[in-house]
């Protein structure tokens, strides 16, 4: 099993992933669960912003969250540690994902978003990533990544408002990125087969 310890410190204090901020700037909600919430940079910005979060991490740190909450914010936040490969997780408005998701065991991975699926209230909303075939990480057989075609199908019982790729090589490491941003609202009434 992957340690996340560095990352976590790492990413501590990093920016906003800005497709939170996008979709915060125009839909509304009050309740989110931020699945891999990681060290927490979004989970803290959902509750600076009123939004009463249910952070959940198999690795979870709940100081990293915690230490840049007032007593009211604090209020807001809950915390569940857990794997995606085994999570219940209750239902919500608004389901993130941020660069997470794509580590679930392959084996788990459709029974996990089918559990996204179901957690997400009618008329809410999935805000996340999920890595692509382009990426670098497709030899690895822990991680899953999906062609353009296999995301439309996982997001079939959905509205699409923003599906875009994204790929790059980062000039540190030279490692190539390949990523789809993804907000998608469940459309009413449907059910996940
Ligand atoms: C790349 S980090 C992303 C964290 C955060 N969302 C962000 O954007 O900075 C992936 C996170 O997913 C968590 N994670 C990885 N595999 C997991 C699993 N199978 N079950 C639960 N959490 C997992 C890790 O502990 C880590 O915090």
């Amino acid at each position: 099993m992957k340690d996340w310890t560095n990352y976590q410190n790492k990413t501590y204090g990093d920016d906003v992933c800005k497709l939170l901020i996008e979709f915060l700037d125009n839909y509304k909600i009050d309740n989110a669960i931020d699945l891999g919430c990681g060290s927490g940079n979004e989970s803290v910005y959902m509750v600076k912003n009123g939004i009463k979060v249910l952070a959940i991490d198999r690795q979870l740190n709940k100081d990293f969250i915690l230490n840049r909450l007032s007593d009211d914010e604090k209020k807001l936040i809950s915390f569940k540690e857990g794997s995606f490969e085994n999570i219940e997780l209750p239902k919500t408005q608004l389901l993130t994902a941020f660069f997470s998701i794509p580590f679930c065991n392959p084996n788990n991975f459709d029974e996990l978003w089918t559990k996204i699926y179901n957690s997400i209230e009618d008329n809410g909303y999935f805000v996340g990533q999920l890595f692509g075939d382009r990426d670098a990480w497709i030899v690895v057989d822990s991680i899953n990544t999906f062609p353009i075609d296999k995301v439309k199908e996982y997001l079939k019982k959905f509205k699409i408002i923003k599906l875009e790729e994204v790929e790059y090589v980062r000039e540190s490491d030279n490692k190539k990125w390949h990523f789809y941003d993804i907000i998608a609202q469940k459309k009413v009434g449907d059910k996940h087969e």
